[in-house]
């Protein structure tokens, strides 16, 4: 497995270009499964994740076609992909246990062809991560699902019809799941307490221009008049906000300055805010954001996770690594996942004062300095958060299993030593 080694203390200065989002892509490719004509897009992330959805699609008979682009200077990923020829409707274990978003098969598929197949995901590093409302929304249109072998067997031997669903978790893979089988559902959809997450808003505007007809984008109530036939379309995938909220806590930490290029400050509202409480310099421009931590004093300050626009769960890790060496304390709730401070030991090993109480709160008392160890993590934010901590520690940081990172960050050493860090890739054979 490759390691990553920094050997910390370097102010970071520069420009760093933010990819298109992991998480909205992969619904975005997911929606292919809807047509039979080409879907085109843009900007897709260079991620295992990306790669790994597409080996699961091509197995059931979806045309990949990979080409790269020019965006904003920048070369980039544009996909075509062709469902004409879907010849399978499982998406097996080895698939599912590897990428739970591979769930994203469900509504598509059942929508269309009235029938799939799924392995259950479990649960992971940071929950249990039910699939209930999933589920009881698609059994609300119609569809008849048992749970066989570890699998969900899905039919809706006349197709879906449209219902109201109320979901009890504002959940972005239900609400992204349900609107991809309401669209060609016979009749009306209507999902109140829908996840308003800007990834949502991208799908839905793929969707809208396949011939979909969505209303409430950007709202909790989403309602969906089923059509008989989508076409194809073409999309350019957002800015992973995530990313630009983790470059921009590498600018902090690191006493740096860094423009985010292509980022979008208005999905980062909460953080941002953040970060100025925290004592860091905010610019927000149309097509980036300047973060300025040169001759900073970095102050405590809480959060509190919750569902967009409340501040993400999956910044929660990377704000930590910054309080570890803010001046006082800070108190960390979250409220989305039940097991999400796996980072925390490994924080603690680097010299960080952290004490968890229960399983949603921990409580940060900044210390001077973090000191370099070799360190592991359990998914993909945590590891981001150990690279933020090695950056602004002194010595060598080892972190462990990177594959981790290379799910959900694109060029990440790249990127990070166009910046000014010492940060090397240690291969397997090496
Ligand atoms: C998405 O996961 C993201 N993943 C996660 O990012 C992110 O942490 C999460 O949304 C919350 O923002 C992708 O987009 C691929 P949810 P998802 O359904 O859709 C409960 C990362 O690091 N729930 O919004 O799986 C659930 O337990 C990843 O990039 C149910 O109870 O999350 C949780 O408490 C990690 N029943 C809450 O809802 C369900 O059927 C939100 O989960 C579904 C969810």
């Amino acid at each position: 497995m490759d390691k990553i080694k920094i050997i910390g203390g370097n102010q970071l200065n520069g420009k760093i270009y933010i990819s298109g989002a992991k998480n909205a892509a992969l619904p975005l490719i997911c929606s292919s499964l809807l047509t039979e004509d080409k879907v085109i897009l843009k900007n897709v992330p260079q991620l295992s994740d990306i790669t790994f959805l597409n080996s699961l699609l091509e197995n059931l008979g979806l045309k990949v076609i990979e080409e790269d682009t020019l965006l904003e200077s920048h070369t980039t990923k544009k996909y075509t992909y062709q469902a004409d020829d879907i010849k399978e409707l499982v998406a097996p274990y080895d698939f599912v246990r590897k990428m739970r978003a591979s769930y994203y098969v469900l509504g598509p598929l059942l929508s269309r062809f009235r029938h799939v197949e799924l392995s259950l995901p479990g649960g992971c590093a940071i929950g249990a991560r039910p699939i209930d409302i999933h589920l009881s929304s698609l059994e609300q249109m119609g569809a008849e699902i048992e749970i066989k072998n570890g699998y969900v067997i899905a039919n809706a031997r006349d197709g879906l019809h449209g219902a109201h669903v109320i979901f009890h978790k504002a959940s972005v893979g239900a609400t992204c799941n349900i609107l991809m089988a309401a669209t060609l559902a016979k009749g009306i959809t209507k999902i109140e307490n829908a996840a308003k997450e800007p990834e949502i808003a991208n799908l839905i505007d793929l969707l809208n221009s396949m011939g979909a007809r969505i209303e409430g984008k950007n709202t909790s109530i989403l309602t969906i008049e089923g059509v008989e036939k989508l076409h194809g379309a073409t999309s350019t995938v957002v800015a992973d906000r995530i990313e630009a909220g983790s470059y921009a806590i590498a600018a902090a930490i690191t006493h740096g300055k860094i423009e985010l290029i292509n980022a979008n400050a208005e999905h980062l509202q909460q953080p941002l805010r953040v970060l100025e409480r925290m004592g860091i310099e905010v610019i927000e421009k149309p097509h980036s954001i300047i973060i300025n931590g040169i001759d900073k004093h970095i102050i405590g300050e809480d959060i509190y996770t919750d569902y967009y626009p409340g501040f993400p769960t999956d910044l929660q890790a990377q704000f930590m690594a910054l309080m570890t060496i803010a001046d006082g304390a800070s108190l960390v709730t979250e409220s989305i996942w039940e097991n999400r401070f796996m980072h925390v030991p490994e924080l603690c090993r680097m010299g960080a004062n952290i004490n968890i109480h229960g399983h949603a709160s921990a409580i940060v008392r900044g210390v001077k300095k973090l000191s370099g160890a070799p360190v592991m993590a359990t998914d993909l934010r945590a590891s981001f958060a150990l690279v933020l901590a090695g950056l602004a520690a002194e010595g060598e940081t080892i972190v462990n299993r990177v594959y981790h990172l290379d799910r959900g960050y694109e060029k990440l050493e790249e990127k990070l030593k166009g910046v000014g860090a010492n940060i090397t890739r240690i291969k397997e054979t090496d």
